[in-house]
C-alpha cells in the first residue's frame, strides 16, 4: 500500500513546528513503516510537492488496488484534479491531517477530497497516520479481495 504526502510535507520539523511539531518528514515514514510492519502491511512512503506527480501516483494505486493513506496537505482544499483521480479508488483511501484543519483558518475548512475517501482522519499529529493505517488494516480484514 502507498502513504502518499502532498506539498511541504517535507520540510517536517522546520515547517511551523508549533503546529505540525518537530518530528521531520523521515521520522514520519519511519514511524509509518513500523507501523506497517506491526499490522502486515507491506507499506511504501512518498512525498511530492507537485501535483501531476501525486495524480500519477494515485493513478498507480487504482491500477494496482492499492489502499492509500494520503495527506493531501494544501490540494486538500482546491485541487478538483486529485479529487478526481482518488474517486478512481479502487480499495480503501483514508485522508490523513497532521493537524485538526476544522480548528484552524477558514479555507481549510474545505476538503475536495473528503468525499471520495473511505475516511478522515484529522487532528492527532503524527498519529493520525498510524490511526489511518488501523483503519486500512482493519478494512482489509473485513474484505480481504
Ligand atoms: C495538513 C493541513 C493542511 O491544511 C495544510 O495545507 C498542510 C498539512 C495537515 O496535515 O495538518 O499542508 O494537511
Amino acid at each position: 500500500m502507498l502513504v502518499l504526502n502532498g506539498p511541504n510535507l517535507g520540510r517536517l520539523g522546520i515547517r511551523e513546528p508549533d503546529v505540525y511539531g518537530s518530528a521531520t518528514f523521515d521520522d514520519l515514514a519511519a514511524l509509518c513503516r513500523e507501523t506497517g510492519r506491526r499490522l502486515g502491511l507491506s507499506v511504501e512512503v512518498r512525498q511530492t510537492d507537485d501535483e501531476a506527480e501525486m495524480v500519477r501516483w494515485v493513478h498507480e494505486a487504482a491500477d494496482g488496488r492499492l489502499p492509500v493513506v494520503i495527506n493531501p496537505a494544501a490540494f486538500t482544499h482546491y485541487s478538483y484534479a486529485l479529487r478526481d483521480a482518488l474517486a478512481q479508488r479502487t480499495a480503501p483511501l483514508v485522508e490523513v491531517h497532521i493537524s485538526n484543519p476544522a480548528a484552524r483558518e477558514e479555507f481549510r475548512h474545505t476538503s475536495v477530497v473528503a468525499g471520495v475517501a473511505t475516511g478522515t482522519i484529522a487532528g492527532f499529529g503524527m498519529t493520525s497516520y498510524v490511526l489511518a493505517l488501523q483503519a486500512v488494516a482493519g478494512l482489509l480484514a473485513e474484505d480481504p479481495a
